[in-house]
């Protein structure tokens, strides 16, 4: 049976971070909403030209066109043995449709780690993300600086600041995660899928808690 885990956590706590990590060593596909609307963007398809429309602002992209991508997504063949999910579900309505999806692949969410941080943290480690152009491997200045600026210490590409990662649009972000997000938190506890994960810790102890969460759950 297919393995799928469901990140979830406010923006800049380390989701794609630690996806990136729990992908290397579990095999899984990582799969970042973010990342396919950013692709999207970059290639200027449809679809990307009105995620933008609501990236921009701060705001989440409507719940059909979102769910209708990450179906897409999941039944490419790298998906056959599950996937590491980051960034999506966001909402009930997205959570419900990906339950409908994994029975068509046999499969259901494992579990569902909340990485948890404060605000403050979370403002301070977005105002010094560096996202590298190729792949999207993330780094910090102050807490996760690549060995050479501006240059992917992965694939050498150009690193990038997110244009959300604007003061004014991560306050927005975080507001939308608390108003439209935060059901979801329940909505996996009540569902005995949530483990809370202590996001303040250095990255590689993060990457240590989530993989004891994901032995003792999947
Ligand atoms: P998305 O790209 O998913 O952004 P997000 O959820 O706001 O989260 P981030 O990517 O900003 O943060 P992260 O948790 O991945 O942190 P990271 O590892 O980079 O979504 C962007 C937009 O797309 C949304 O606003 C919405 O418009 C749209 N969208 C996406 N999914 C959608 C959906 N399902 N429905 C509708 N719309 C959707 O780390 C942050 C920084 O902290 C880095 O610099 C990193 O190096 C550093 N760091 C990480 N961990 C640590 C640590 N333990 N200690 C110190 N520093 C750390
Ligand atoms: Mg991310």
């Amino acid at each position: 049976m297919p393995t799928y885990i469901v990140l979830i956590g406010p923006p800049g706590v380390g989701k794609g971070t630690q996806a990136n990590r729990l992908s290397e060593r579990t095999g899984l596909a990582h799969i970042s909403s973010g990342d396919l609307f950013r692709e999207n963007i970059k290639n200027q398809t449809d679809l990307g030209k009105l995620a933008q429309t609501y990236m921009s602002k701060g705001d989440l992209v409507p719940d059909d066109v979102t769910i209708a991508m990450i179906k897409d997504r999941l039944a490419r063949p790298d998906c056959e043995t599950g996937a590491i999910l980051d960034g999506f579900p966001r909402t009930p309505a997205q959570a419900t449709a990906l339950e409908e999806m994994l029975q068509t692949f046999h499969g259901r969410v494992n579990v569902v780690p909340q990485i948890i941080a404060p605000r403050d943290e979370l403002i301070s480690r977005l105002s010094g993300r560096w996202t590298c152009r190729e792949s999207g491997h993330i780094f910090n200045e102050k807490t996760n600086p690549p060995k050479i600026a501006s240059r992917c210490d992965l694939d050498g590409s150009e690193l990038y600041q997110r244009d959300d990662d604007k003061s004014e649009t991560v306050t927005r972000r975080i507001e939308v995660y608390m108003e439209q997000t935060t059901p979801l938190i329940k909505y996996y506890r009540d569902h005995g899928k949530l483990v809370e994960i202590n996001g303040l810790q250095a990255i590689d102890q993060v990457t240590q808690d989530l993989m004891e969460a994901l032995k003792t759950r999947s």
